[in-house]
């Protein structure tokens, strides 16, 4: 049996809300209004994930598929000082793929899959998994179709996540309903409805508190109780 590695988030209070970091063989799913630290998270999770296990690191290296053209590896730089790390070996590990299309998204992950089997990856990251559907998919005639080819790919990722024994951390938009007759965010509704619902292991909220602080909320986790956490979003990433 292959077993659970966890990966530090950068902050104690998160760890500890998520029962050590973000897992290994598991869905990690982050939602939350704009600016509130889901594309923050995965910056810091590409540097943590490269630390050794004994660091609570996982010790491998990582995959990140960005769909919102939001990787800034210039971020990386002062994440991998603050964990004293070299920033170029850092950034060496990160395999980065842009996606355009959801088509493409999933042809990316067919790639990645083939990678890891070569290479010991121990995180993958999807920023965000839902927003190429979005596009794609736009008619209310189109929302059947779209959630069976989120499903596909939702299943890919369990795959994954199993077969290689990787950690699976992805972002997710909040819905926005027709309130009125203007669309209005719901900063704590999950795109995606019950599939994506059902493919996470774990469901986190994010909002912003004051200033850099945000707060993360457990929305669903089989093992976790429904508490909440306060982090910091630092120039060396998450922090407490
Ligand atoms: P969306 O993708 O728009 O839904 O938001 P998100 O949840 O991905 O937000 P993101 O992780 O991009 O957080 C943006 C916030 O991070 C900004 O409002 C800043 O407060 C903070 N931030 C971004 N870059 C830096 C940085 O270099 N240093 C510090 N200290 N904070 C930063
Ligand atoms: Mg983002």
């Amino acid at each position: 049996r292959k077993s659970v590695v966890r990966i530090t988030t950068g902050s104690q209070a998160l760890d500890e809300l998520l029962g050590g970091g973000i897992e290994t063989l598991a869905i990690t799913e982050a939602f939350g209004e704009f600016r509130s630290g889901k594309t923050q998270l995965a910056h810091t999770l590409c540097v943590s994930t490269q630390l050794p296990t004994n660091m609570r690191g996982g010790n491998g290296k990582v995959a990140y598929i960005d769909t919102e053209g939001t990787f800034r590896p210039d971020r990386i730089v002062p994440i991998a000082e603050r964990f004293g790390m070299d920033p170029g070996a850092v950034l060496d590990n990160i395999i980065y793929a842009r996606a355009y299309t959801y088509e493409h998204q999933h042809n990316l992950l067919l790639g990645l899959a083939a990678k890891m089997s070569e290479e010991p990856f121990k995180l993958l990251i999807v920023d965000s998994i839902i927003a190429l559907f979005r596009v794609d998919f736009t008619g209310r005639g189109e929302l059947a179709e779209r959630q069976q080819k989120l499903a596909q790919m939702l299943s890919r990722l369990t795959k994954i996540a199993e077969e290689y024994n990787v950690a699976v951390y992805m972002t997710n938009q909040v819905v926005a309903d027709p309130g009125g007759g203007v669309f209005v965010s719901d900063p704590k509704k999950p795109a995606g409805g019950h599939v994506l619902a059902h493919a996470a292991t774990v469901r986190l909220m994010f909002r912003k508190g004051k200033g850099e602080q945000r707060i993360c909320k457990v929305f669903d986790a089989p093992n976790l109780p429904e508490s909440e956490a306060v982090f910091q979003i630092t120039p060396g990433g998450i922090a407490d």
